[in-house]
């Protein structure tokens, strides 16, 4: 596997320190623009920009041989990347955030002390209160997990995240959303469609749904402004459980769990073809919510990319 790990991400606000404060108080650990869980810092940098977007992804990989072979593909669809210092960029010519690949040791973050739980048949926890309740604090979240980007030419973009190293795990709609990955995660990248490249979400790994949940409401109930946008529930695809939201910039953020795991590729079979009408989620809510798709701030990310690139 050449690409093992999502390293980083960098989002652009006009705003920057009302996001840094947001990162702050959903419990990730930092300062001043860089932040991330406590073993994985710097996982999400804050910087400033006329409008809200992804600046740029880093992702991992095992040797520097992996660079040369994701450019040559790269190349081969005329997009050039650049090597130097050990690294590989690209300016993807389509959406126009940077993609950077570097090699980097192959590791997942620490388990945490599992909660115990009672089940019908099986209830190793007696005589005590669930660790839920009698944990001092909530638990924060532990890692970036994946990236979730629109973009007028879903087809093409995966197809030059292919050549980058990402591998397929499941396809909506015959291609209309294609999602992605750079590690054993079942993504860490969907592409799908937008009027212009925009960040649609980023998502936030916890170690249970307890601290999904538990996490969400605290947010929610913290803002007296409406920040709910979709959740709980639990994707089909990827399985995780999970809950939607906005920051203090306007993106969506995702706080997930228990999401499927990709250790043989040929194991894996993929859905080439899910209907969208069954993509959403097993429980909760029966149909994604259209804000999900048309962001309220759609038309300002539209004027401003049409001033940046256009
Ligand atoms: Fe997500």
């Amino acid at each position: 596997m050449a690409l093992h790990r999502l390293l980083d991400m960098e989002i652009g606000v006009p705003e920057p320190a009302a996001l840094d404060d947001f990162l702050r108080e959903i419990g990730l650990s930092g300062e001043n623009g860089r932040w991330g869980g406590e073993e994985q810092p710097d996982q999400i940098r804050v910087v400033e920009a006329p409008f809200r977007q992804l600046v740029s992804m880093c992702v991992a990989c095992e040797s520097e041989e992996d660079l040369a072979i994701a450019a040559k593909a790269l190349d081969e669809l005329g997009a050039k990347a650049d090597i130097g210092n050990g690294k590989l960029r690209l300016t993807d010519p389509i959406n126009r955030w940077e993609m950077v690949v570097e090699p980097a040791e192959v590791r997942d973050i620490e388990t945490r002390p599992e909660r115990t739980r009672n089940r019908p048949g099986q209830r190793p926890r007696t005589d005590v209160r669930a660790e839920a309740i009698t944990e001092a604090k909530p638990r924060p979240p532990r890692r970036l997990g994946h990236v979730v980007v629109g973009t007028p030419d879903p087809i093409n973009t995966a197809n030059l995240y292919k050549a980058l190293g990402y591998r397929v795990s499941d396809v909506i709609g015959g291609g209309l959303a294609t999602f992605m990955r750079c590690s054993p995660d079942h993504h860490n990248l969907l592409v799908a469609p937008g009027r212009v490249p925009y960040l649609n979400h980023y998502a936030l790994e916890h170690d249970d749904f307890d601290s999904v949940a538990r996490a969400a409401t605290n947010y929610l109930r913290n803002h007296e402004d409406d920040r709910q946008i979709a959740g709980p529930g639990r994707h089909q695809i990827g399985g995780n459980e999970f809950w939607y939201m906005l920051d203090a910039s306007g993106n969506f953020f995702e706080f997930f769990s228990d999401m499927d795991r990709i250790d043989d590729d040929a194991a894996w079979e993929i859905g080439t073809d899910w209907a969208p009408a069954d993509s959403w989620s097993l429980w909760g809510e029966e149909h994604q919510p259209e804000v999900f798709f048309n962001p309220v701030d759609m038309d300002e990310i539209v004027a401003g990319w049409e001033k940046q690139h256009g």
